[in-house]
């Protein structure tokens, strides 16, 4: 998949640069702004704050922050995927759609540096999402597990914890045989999700839920 994307990406680009003659017709712009991004927003660029926590709740809940940082786009290029991925489920708000492509468009030109990718073994690919025993959260009860993910979870998820529009689907992922992770999400919240009290969901709770999701399928 991200091999396909950066393909295709290089193809958007090559068209991208393949057109640029269609626009000669105009008289050569000012040298000063030949370089400057088209971006029609007059509002200041965003912070690295503020873009963050926007490429938080709207992005990563889909992409790494890698596979963001590695792309290569013009602005117009940025704006239509930002409307794009909008299309395909990104929470973005209405006003945040010119803000976030300007900025993402300043970060990730394509007269930035290539972006350098780490890498990691299989092994340790592997390990990241290899089961691990549950310790603390063994046990559960699936019944008060069911009861208390449509109490807690399923406005976000959906009843079948299929996913809906802000909770991204919980059905068969790894996350769900990695019971102390499991718990630190639930615990800690993740970019649209809210952190939920220990006192709310204490051990037994998380091993009731955990029950519950692994029956779903
Ligand atoms: C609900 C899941 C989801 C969210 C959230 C999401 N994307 Fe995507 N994104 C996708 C999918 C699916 C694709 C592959 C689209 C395709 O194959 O046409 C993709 C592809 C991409 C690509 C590769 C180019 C392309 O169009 O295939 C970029 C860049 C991208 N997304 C950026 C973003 C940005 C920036 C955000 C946040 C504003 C975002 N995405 C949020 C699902 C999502
Ligand atoms: C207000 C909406 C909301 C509620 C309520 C909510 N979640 Fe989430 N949850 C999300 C979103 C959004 C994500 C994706 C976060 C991200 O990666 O950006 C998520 C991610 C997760 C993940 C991580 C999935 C993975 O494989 O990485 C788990 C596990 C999870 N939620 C479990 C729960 C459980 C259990 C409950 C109930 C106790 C719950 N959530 C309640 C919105 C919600």
């Amino acid at each position: 998949m991200p091999r396909r994307t950066t393909a295709l990406l290089a193809l958007t680009a090559a068209i991208a640069v393949g057109c640029k003659g269609d626009h000669a017709g105009p008289p050569p712009a000012p040298a000063s702004s030949a370089s400057a991004p088209v971006i029609s927003s007059a509002a200041p660029l965003l912070s690295d704050t503020a873009a963050h926590a926007m490429i938080v709740d709207d992005c990563l809940s889909c992409h790494t922050e890698q596979m963001l940082a590695q792309q290569r786009l013009t602005p117009r290029q940025w704006a239509s995927e930002v409307k794009k991925m909008q299309g395909w489920g990104a929470p973005v708000e209405p006003e945040n759609i010119d803000p976030l492509a300007a900025y993402l468009a300043a970060k990730y030109s394509t007269e930035t540096a290539p972006e350098r990718v780490p890498t990691i073994s299989p092994a340790d690919a592997a390990a990241a999402i290899a089961p691990l025993p549950d310790g603390a959260f063994a046990g559960g009860d699936a019944g008060r597990g069911a009861t208390a993910y449509h109490e807690l979870c399923a406005t976000c998820h959906a009843d079948d914890a299929g996913g809906a529009a802000v909770g991204v689907h919980l059905v068969d992922r790894p996350l769900l045989h990695r019971a102390a992770d499991f718990a630190r999400v639930v615990r800690s919240g993740r970019g649209r999700m809210p952190a939920f009290r220990v006192e709310d969901v204490p051990d037994a709770q998380i091993a009731n839920l955990l029950a519950h999701l692994r029956s779903s399928r």
